[in-house]
Order: structure tokens, then C-alpha cells, then sequence
């Protein structure tokens, strides 16, 4: 009881508070005008008039907002808006009766549960990221980076250097970062919160409620292109890479521009080739693979995974081979195999390099900005070493023409 008391006596105190606020009054001196003005009939019609008006434009204020428009007219929001458990897909348990099954590394094992799966809800969507404007010509081109979700710093330095969202020699650049999951209970849930704010700021995070691993990247995949093809069907060219590349986005305009295939309609997929793979059948490797998984003792032809540009027709053939070769742990031997289903063969280019740095000579800065000024792109940088190659690239002073005679 004695606790009570205080609680009755405030509740007393709010009551009597809300007894002095008089609102009816108040509204009716406000509108007294009315009154005075047109009698009081033609005050509440005035009345009525102006609370339907005020309605209709929260209405239309809200239909014409660019996130409800996205609500609107897109049908997959619907699957984003379900709740992810509803969703998740069950693990397949004949794998278990394939020849030699529990010998197999754990990740394989997993790899062997789920690799029906190919249909995961999305976390984070940007359905306006390629509306453009119908027939302004604009060519355009969509970089496409695979990035785990606690890769913070490399999307912060991403999207000051190579992957900035911006017009290039008359081509437009935009960006999308690629994300799983990743983690359980409230480490998953504090991840999700950063991808979810990056996004709000930066607009460029597009998730899937799927586990992040190196096992998974096909899948990832496999959902960028299904993305791709419901949400951006209009971009020309694509970039799919890692977050710790150097992709000099400048050189490879230029190099798109100078292919004369303007629009994208075209075969078109480089990178740094690769022609004689064969599969690791080791089961200690982070590359094994078993017979299972891929039957071949070779590897169609396919260009390493740190980075490849594809033309719109290519991604499109890719998507379609796509539906019907099962998964592959290995995201850009896969793009080999549905290459090759679809007829169509990837292209080497030299300036993409696939081993880190190279020194040309001991005598030069391997950070040497006239080493990279050239290149496509460069495997396996850290994000300062990004920072400090994109800016030194584009200094006004940079004189390269000696070293370039030594070459
Ligand atoms: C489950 O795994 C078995 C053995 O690998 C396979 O034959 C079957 O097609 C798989 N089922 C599904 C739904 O993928
Ligand atoms: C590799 O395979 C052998 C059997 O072929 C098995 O005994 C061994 O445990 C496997 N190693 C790993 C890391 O899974
Ligand atoms: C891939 O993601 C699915 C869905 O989250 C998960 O069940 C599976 O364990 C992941 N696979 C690997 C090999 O990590």
C-alpha cells in the first residue's frame, strides 16, 4: 500500500494537469474569424474543407517521397519486408548419402547442405540505384564490390578513391557493395545496425540475409546478378571485384569507350586470365574440391576473382546459364563454367594484375604512382595503401614520362 501512495498522488498531479490544458477553446478562438465572417455553417464546412485538403497533400507527400515510391513499385519489397526465419531454406539431408560424405572438411559438408539454397531475402535494397533518365543517353557503369560486413574502413576508403559515385569522361559511375551476414544473436544484430546506417548516408549497401564465407561468394554471386537483372537492367558495363583491390576506374572508361561498343550489348568479360586450372583434390586446401562438387580435372577458362568487367550482354548470358549449373564454392571458376555453357569465352588483359605488387625493380618505390597510373587493376592492397595510390596517381606534378622510357 505505502507504495502505492506515491504513485496514486502523481498520477493525481498528471490529471489534474491534464485537466488545465483546454483545447476545444482554444481552437474555437483561433477560428472565431471564421465565424464572425460566415456563420457557422459555412465556418465548419470551411473547417471540414481544410482538414481533407491538409489529408490529401500528407498523402501525396508521402506517395511521392522517393522511399515510398520504391514501396510502390517494386514487388520484391514485399520478400524484404518478411521476417528472415520465414525464408530460410532447409538443409538438405541426402547429401549426407554421397560416397565418402563425413570425410569431407566441415565447410565442405556445409557447402553440400545448402547448396540448393539460392534464394535469400533481402536485408538492404536500393531499387532506385539505376533509375536514370530514359533516353538521355547516358552510357553507364556499375561497380559491383564484394565486401564482408565488418570491412568498414574499405568501404569508407572506397568511396573517397576508385569507387566514388561520379560522372567519368561522360560515363556515369555508380556503386553497390555486396554483403552477407555475419556473426549470431546481438553480434549479428550490431553488424546489421552499421550496414543499415552506412547505407542510410551512403546508399551503396545491398544485403542478403545469407551467412558471409568464402564458401559463399558464389551465391553472392549468383544474388548480385538476380539483382542485377530485376533492378538494373539498364547499366552498360559492369565491375565485379573485392574490396581490396585497386581498380583504376578512370583507365578502365577509357579502355570501355575505346571498344566502340558503346551500350553494352555486346560479349564482352576481362580480366587476368586464367586458361589451365585444375582442381585442388587435396582436402587440406583452402581451394579443395571434390569430385562431387566439380567431376572435371580441368577448369573452363576464367578470369581471377579479384576483379572482371562484363558488358550487360554478358551478364545477362551468365544470369541464364546460371539457373541451371549448380552451385560451386569458387565464385570466379563458376563465372567460367556459365561462361562457357552460354558459348562465350573471357578475355585477358594485361593491365590487370592478379598477385599483389609487383616490383619492376628494386630500385623503384613499389608505391611508385607511374607503376599504377597504367594499370586496370591490382589485387590485394590495404586501405591506406589505396588512399595514398589513388591520390598520388592524380597529382597535378606527376612527370612519368622518364620512367616510362626505362621501361
Ligand atoms: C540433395 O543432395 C543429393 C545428393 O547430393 C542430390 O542428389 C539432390 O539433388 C539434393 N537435393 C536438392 C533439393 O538439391
Ligand atoms: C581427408 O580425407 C581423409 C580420407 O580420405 C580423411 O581421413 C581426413 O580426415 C580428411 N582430412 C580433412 C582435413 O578433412
Ligand atoms: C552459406 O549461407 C547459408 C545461409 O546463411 C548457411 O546456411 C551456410 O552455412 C553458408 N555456407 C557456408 C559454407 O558457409
Amino acid at each position: 500500500m505505502s507504495s502505492l501512495l506515491p504513485l496514486y498522488t502523481h498520477l493525481s498531479g498528471v490529471i489534474k494537469h491534464l485537466e488545465n490544458i483546454r483545447c476545444p477553446q482554444v481552437i474555437m478562438e483561433k477560428v472565431s474569424w471564421i465565424y464572425r465572417m460566415r456563420g457557422r455553417r459555412r465556418a465548419l464546412d470551411i473547417i471540414t474543407l481544410l482538414i481533407i485538403n491538409t489529408m490529401c497533400l500528407v498523402l501525396i507527400l508521402k506517395i511521392f517521397a522517393p522511399e515510398h515510391c520504391e514501396k510502390i513499385t517494386s514487388p520484391k519489397s514485399v520478400r524484404e519486408a518478411q521476417p528472415p526465419e520465414s525464408t530460410s531454406c532447409e538443409q538438405n539431408m541426402s547429401a549426407t548419402k554421397i560416397e565418402g560424405f563425413f570425410d569431407f572438411p566441415l565447410i565442405i559438408q556445409d557447402f553440400l547442405y545448402y547448396r540448393h539454397c539460392r534464394q535469400f531475402p533481402m536485408l538492404l535494397n536500393l531499387p532506385n540505384k539505376c533509375n536514370i533518365p530514359k533516353g538521355s543517353g547516358e552510357t553507364f557503369f556499375l561497380l559491383a564490390i564484394k565486401s564482408s560486413p565488418k570491412n568498414y574502413e574499405r568501404r569508407a576508403v572506397l568511396r573517397k578513391t576508385w569507387a566514388a559515385e561520379r560522372w567519368q569522361n561522360g560515363m556515369r559511375i555508380r556503386t553497390v557493395f555486396l554483403t552477407g551476414t555475419t556473426g549470431v544473436g546481438f553480434e549479428k544484430k550490431r553488424i546489421n545496425k552499421l550496414l543499415k546506417l552506412e547505407n542510410n548516408k551512403y546508399k551503396d549497401i545491398l544485403q542478403w540475409d545469407f551467412t558471409e564465407s568464402f564458401y559463399n561468394l558464389t551465391l553472392k554471386q549468383i544474388l548480385f546478378l538476380d539483382w542485377m537483372q530485376n533492378w538494373c537492367p539498364t547499366a552498360d558495363f559492369f565491375l565485379n571485384g573485392d574490396d581490396d583491390v585497386f581498380a583504376n576506374t578512370e583507365n578502365m572508361v577509357d579502355f570501355l569507350k575505346g571498344k566502340g561498343d558503346i551500350d553494352g550489348s555486346r560479349h564482352l568479360y576481362i580480366g587476368h586470365l586464367l586458361l589451365d586450372s585444375e582442381p585442388i583434390r587435396d582436402n587440406s586446401s583452402k581451394y579443395f574440391i571434390p569430385e562431387v562438387i566439380e567431376a572435371s580435372n580441368l577448369y573452363d577458362p576464367y578470369c581471377s576473382g579479384g576483379g572482371y568487367l562484363f558488358s550487360r550482354f554478358t551478364g545477362r548470358a551468365i544470369y541464364q546459364m546460371s539457373q541451371s549449373i549448380p552451385l560451386m564454392p569458387i565464385d570466379d571458376v563458376y563465372m567460367g563454367m556459365c561462361l562457357k555453357q552460354a558459348g562465350l569465352t573471357p578475355s585477358d588483359h594485361q593491365g590487370v594484375w592478379a598477385d599483389g605488387l609487383i616490383i619492376p625493380s628494386d630500385k623503384m618505390d613499389i608505391y611508385d604512382p607511374c607503376h599504377y597510373k597504367d594499370i586496370i587493376l591490382g589485387h590485394k592492397f590495404l586501405p591506406h595503401q589505396i588512399f595514398l595510390l589513388w591520390n598520388e596517381i592524380h597529382r597535378k606534378d606527376l612527370n612519368c614520362a622518364k620512367k616510362e622510357l626505362s621501361h
